[in-house]
């Protein structure tokens, strides 16, 4: 179905601005450093920023709005590799023919936001593309939300109504579910709630060791049975990130996860899979369908890469009505490029043993053992990740000196972030529009860094 404005002439300017934005964007094809005379910009409008928001930033990054593939320009027109993408939004890369479409098409329409009252047809049609990825699971419905941290309060609002009164929730150590007043306490991190009162209950137990693969599931099974022996009827649910992205890409295996479920099935509590982080990001479009989980979840939550968020969940559990509601269900822009995206990543060869994310961990692993067997021997520790989540740990793996590493990373070329602590990791989420020559340069780039940060 076509929407908005339409005639000949549209569809003709459109095509005509479609390869003019494409040709402008694509001279964004190498890094480099600042224009000339524009070295302190940057620091300037952020300082500016920085006292706004009554906070700075970590990185002196402002967008100039141009990039393409892996690249991205700031405003004072230096270009750096993306390998981080606003925390994991941009799987496709900068400036995606596929974005400047949804952009050029939406601008036709007569709203921005799409309400929830009154619908437009790129929410149904992007509700029908997500439910049809998980037709081989008990997921029914969808429903959008305006942030993964809503999207998780949506999972755990129907879960309750079901349960209620029994209201505990099993999570695991090191998670991140998000900051909402629900989502806070779910995530592990104690910092990020200081001062505020607990909501949730909450019991966290270990998630997957890969120090001790033979004895973690016991330690798992025996944390989730001593806190359901001590409150038989207090539990509704067990949440789980099969990927714990804010953690560096904790995660374990089929044999694990299946153990898990079982388990939780058999006390009767709804299985809550957060893939927020890890969507689209596997060498399936969800990690669940990666570890053939498909029969135990009920509930799966999903934003950043797929451009909307929300929550896909059984028919067991959708609620009654008034229970989740809200004005939007995202920008039109947003709503159509998902619907894309969806059908891009599932017709090209991305996905399975052999797909195109399944090579690039590959490579990136790969180089990075070459790296820490070689030049930067002692000064690489961990590395691992799946997909499109790779991590590593330089030096002592301490936050300060692993943020020193990323810093000089940024200003030598190249984005990345950093996840945990003790030990904390630097994180890439890389885009697909990575080639062979990009990683090149990249790892070069990584090379010089550890010898620049660590002595
Ligand atoms: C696994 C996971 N869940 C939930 C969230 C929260 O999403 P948002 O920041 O969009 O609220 C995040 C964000 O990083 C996440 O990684």
């Amino acid at each position: 179905m076509n929407l908005g404005a339409e005639n000949n002439e549209i569809k003709e300017q459109i095509n005509k601005l479609f390869s003019s934005i494409l040709i402008e964007q694509q001279k964004i094809n190498a890094i480099k450093g600042p224009d000339v005379g524009k070295e302190n910009l940057i620091q300037t409008i952020l300082d500016d920023f920085a006292s706004d928001r009554g906070a700075t930033l970590f990185f002196n990054y402002l967008s100039s709005g141009k990039g393409h593939g892996p690249f991205s320009q700031l405003v004072d027109g230096s270009v750096k590799y993306d390998l981080i993408e606003g925390i994991g939004v941009n799987l496709l890369g900068h400036s995606h023919p596929l974005y400047i479409k949804a952009h050029l098409e939406m601008a036709t329409c007569d709203t921005v936001m799409c309400g929830n009252l009154l619908s437009y047809d790129q929410a149904r049609q992007t509700t029908k593309a997500i439910l049809d990825s998980v037709k081989n699971s008990r997921l029914k419905h969808f429903w959008y939300a305006c942030s993964g941290s809503l999207s998780n309060d949506i999972a755990l609002k129907i879960i309750w109504q079901k349960k209620a009164p029994k209201y505990k929730i099993f999570a695991f150590e090191k998670a991140f579910a998000g900051r909402s007043v629900a989502t806070q306490d779910i995530t592990y991190n104690a910092g990020y709630r200081e001062g505020m009162l607990k909501t949730i209950p909450v019991t966290h137990v270990p998630h997957y060791d890969y120090t001790d693969p033979e004895g973690t599931l016991d330690k798992t099974l025996r944390a989730l049975n001593d806190a359901w022996n001590a409150e038989p009827d207090a539990y509704a649910a067990l949440m789980m990130e099969l990927v714990q992205g804010e953690a560096g890409f904790i995660y374990g295996t089929k044999e694990y996860y299946s153990a898990i479920f079982k388990w939780a099935k058999e006390k009767g509590l709804y299985v809550w899979v957060d893939e927020v982080q890890s969507f689209a990001r596997t060498h399936q479009l969800f990690a669940f369908q990666m570890f053939g989980l498909d029969e135990y979840v009920d509930v799966v939550t999903i934003g950043k890469v797929a451009q909307v968020c929300g929550a896909i969940y059984t028919d067991e559990l959708n609620p009654k009505k008034g229970l989740i509601a809200g004005t939007f269900n995202g920008s039109m822009v947003a709503l159509d490029t998902a619907r894309k995206t969806l059908r891009y990543l599932q017709e090209g060869n991305f996905y399975g043993p052999k797909g195109r994310i399944a090579e690039l961990e590959s490579i990136f692993i790969n180089k990075l053992k070459y790296l820490a067997n070689n030049s930067c021997k002692g000064k690489i520790g961990y590395i691992g990740g799946v997909g499109t989540m790779i991590s590593f740990e330089v030096g002592d793996s301490t936050l300060d000196l692993t943020n020193a590493f990323i810093k000089n990373l940024f200003n030598n070329g190249v984005i990345a972030f950093s996840a945990g602590k003790n030990p904390a990791r630097v994180r890439f989420l890389l885009p697909l529009s990575l080639t062979d020559h990009h990683i090149d340069e990249i790892f070069k780039i990584i090379d010089t860094t550890v010898h620049q940060t660590i002595s």
